[in-house]
């Protein structure tokens, strides 16, 4: 690696590019979520962590919510912004997995996935909304995957909530413009996958 590119990264990881931004993060206690928080964090922005767990590493604030009950979203998304006294970006990244083909999972485990992997995005969004309308930096991010692009055996349902986060425009609906960014379409061209979103067939067990 040349000098410059080492000298780009530790600005990168080390710059204060986020001083004076506040964020939430769902899902934000563990994995993608906790190593964006800290990400962000480490550049100089406040971070408020929402998710099931409110245990996370200080300068970080931890704030229990379930992203499946509107009520605590929005109570969550208030003490935050009442806490840093903005909002600028949402990384709405809460998420649960799950296996198998369309006829293996119930109605039921349909609406758990959905509730959390869809409707946790909406409420989220909803609810953050109104405050960074105040924002002259705003941004929300979703965690979508892979999945909502290339058919991927035996992740039916999985692959169709992110589908259908990757179909959704989460910003204010074009009132102030905006920018959007399809990384999974974008890497699932470049890899040659085909386009097909959730596998409804046999899930390559006699093949599909
Ligand atoms: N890990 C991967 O390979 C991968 C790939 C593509 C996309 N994703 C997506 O990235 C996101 C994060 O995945 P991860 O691998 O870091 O998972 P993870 O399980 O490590 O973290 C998910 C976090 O979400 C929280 N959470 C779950 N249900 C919640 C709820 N109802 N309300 C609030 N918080 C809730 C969990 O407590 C956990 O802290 C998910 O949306 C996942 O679908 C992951």
């Amino acid at each position: 690696m040349s000098d410059e590119f080492d000298s780009m990264m530790a600005g990168a990881l080390t710059g204060a590019d986020f001083a004076g931004t506040a964020a939430i993060v769902t899902g934000g206690a563990s994995g993608i979520g906790l190593a964006t928080a800290v990400l962000l964090a480490s550049r100089g922005a406040q971070v408020a962590c929402l998710d099931l767990s409110d245990e996370v590493p200080e300068p970080l604030l931890g704030l229990k919510c379930d992203v499946r009950d509107d009520a605590a979203v929005r109570a969550a998304v208030a003490l935050a912004v009442q806490r840093f006294g903005r909002l600028d970006v949402v990384v709405a990244n809460a998420g649960i997995g799950a296996q198998g083909t369309v006829e293996d999972n119930s109605d039921d485990e349909w609406h758990r996935v959905f509730d959390v992997n869809v409707l946790g995005v909406a409420r989220t969004v909803r609810a953050a909304l109104p405050a960074l309308r105040d924002s002259d930096r705003a941004a929300v991010v979703v965690t979508s995957s892979i999945a909502a692009v290339a058919g991927i055996p035996q992740r039916a349902l999985y692959s169709a909530s992110k589908g259908a986060l990757a179909r959704t425009d989460v910003g204010d609906g074009g009132r102030r413009g905006g920018r959007r960014r399809t990384s999974e379409r974008r890497r699932a061209w470049n890899r040659g996958h085909s386009l097909g979103g959730p596998v409804v067939g046999l899930g390559g067990r006699s093949g599909s």
